[in-house]
């Protein structure tokens, strides 16, 4: 295994990446995974290519972010018929790492415009995307997709190959088909069929919650890393471990107790507006929830919170008398 991938001048070391996710791939959580270390690539979550120009950066919670949390890839969702090249500017004036397009988010909203899985459809859509992103920068772009719509080898290499031939850097592959939901083991075999067709690096991404699972990813699919979201949101510290079982990293075992994570990621939260934080506690809250046996109660006292002060009572409370999951 490969302990670094480069990327250009980009390396990526360990080729361990924080998949992008709305709601939770915001700066408070990319700045806790790089503290617990062995996180190599973050990403945002998806953003509207018509609308990113007109964010205002300073405050708007999609475009937040501290100067350590580098190298940063900017994920767009695009739809048919729109134009890259103000998203790629303002990409270029926010000092993004790289550009990512999303092409495998089924979200209802996002099929409804065309974008994510949808754009896959029309191949020449995505063709025409694809170029005018890579004439539009010179930063690597990298691009996330599923599995397609059905169980087709020979459509998903051809469209690997597209990818790779309109000038893809790097590409994500989310083992499951676009209709497929998380309850569906992923089909990491499949990602190996992808990494053999191409010669661009290929991250593995799908149900990466341990140290083991993310060894037989790698032996399954023979990718050059992995991308890894809910995993990450549950243990913001399994970069680490995989970094230094898997990789070889000198990280260091993570010396945090688990509330004392929680608690530091809410102060994380403090880099965003008032209004935008509970939101953003509860949704992470979720998965942190997970490491718990009675985890749920935790995640039921955060949902139910007015603010984020009475979430961290009520965290609080929880934390003194629970178990950590076995
Ligand atoms: C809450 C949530 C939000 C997501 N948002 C995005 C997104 O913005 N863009 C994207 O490409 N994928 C998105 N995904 C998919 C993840 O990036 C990833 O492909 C999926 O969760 C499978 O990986 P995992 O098993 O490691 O979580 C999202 C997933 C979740 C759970």
């Amino acid at each position: 295994m490969k302990a670094s991938l480069s990327l250009g001048d980009l390396t990526l070391s360990p080729p361990l990446a924080l998949a992008p996710m709305v709601g939770l791939s915001h700066s408070a959580l990319r700045t806790l995974a790089l503290e617990l270390g062995g996180v190599g690539l973050l990403f945002t979550e998806m953003l509207s290519v018509t609308r990113l120009p007109e964010e205002n950066a300073s405050v708007s919670p999609f475009l937040l972010r501290y100067p350590e949390e580098q190298p940063l890839f900017y994920q767009l969702f695009v739809s048919p018929g729109q134009d890259v090249v103000p998203a790629v500017d303002r990409l270029h004036q926010l000092g993004a790492q790289g550009v990512d397009l999303n092409l495998g988010c089924p979200a209802p909203n996002l099929r409804k415009q065309g974008a994510g899985c949808a754009l896959t459809n029309d191949r020449e859509q995505v063709r025409r995307i694809v170029a005018m992103l890579r004439s539009a920068t010179s930063l690597p772009l990298s691009a996330k997709i599923r599995l397609g719509a059905s169980l087709n080898e020979e459509e998903l290499v051809d469209f690997c190959r597209m990818l790779e031939g309109e000038g893809v850097d790097l590409l994500s592959v989310h083992g499951r088909l676009h209709k497929e939901k998380f309850c569906r083991r992923p089909r990491w075999d499949w990602i190996g069929k992808v990494k053999s067709a191409i010669k661009i690096p290929v991250l593995a991404n799908g149900g990466i919650f341990s140290v083991e699972d993310a060894r037989r990813c790698l032996e399954m699919s023979g990718a050059d890393g992995l991308m890894i979201g809910r995993g990450a949101a549950c243990r913001p510290w399994l970069f680490g471990e995989i970094a230094r079982e898997l990789y070889g990293a000198p990280c260091l075992p993570v010396s945090l107790t688990l509330p004392e994570i929680y608690f530091r990621f809410i102060q994380l939260l403090e880099r965003f507006r008032p209004e935008r934080r509970l939101g953003r506690l509860k949704q992470f809250t979720h998965y942190y929830g997970q490491n718990f046996t009675y985890g749920h109660h935790l995640a039921i006292a955060v949902q139910t919170s007015v603010s984020v002060e009475q979430a961290s009572e009520r965290a609080c409370q929880f934390f003194s008398g629970s178990k950590e999951e076995e």
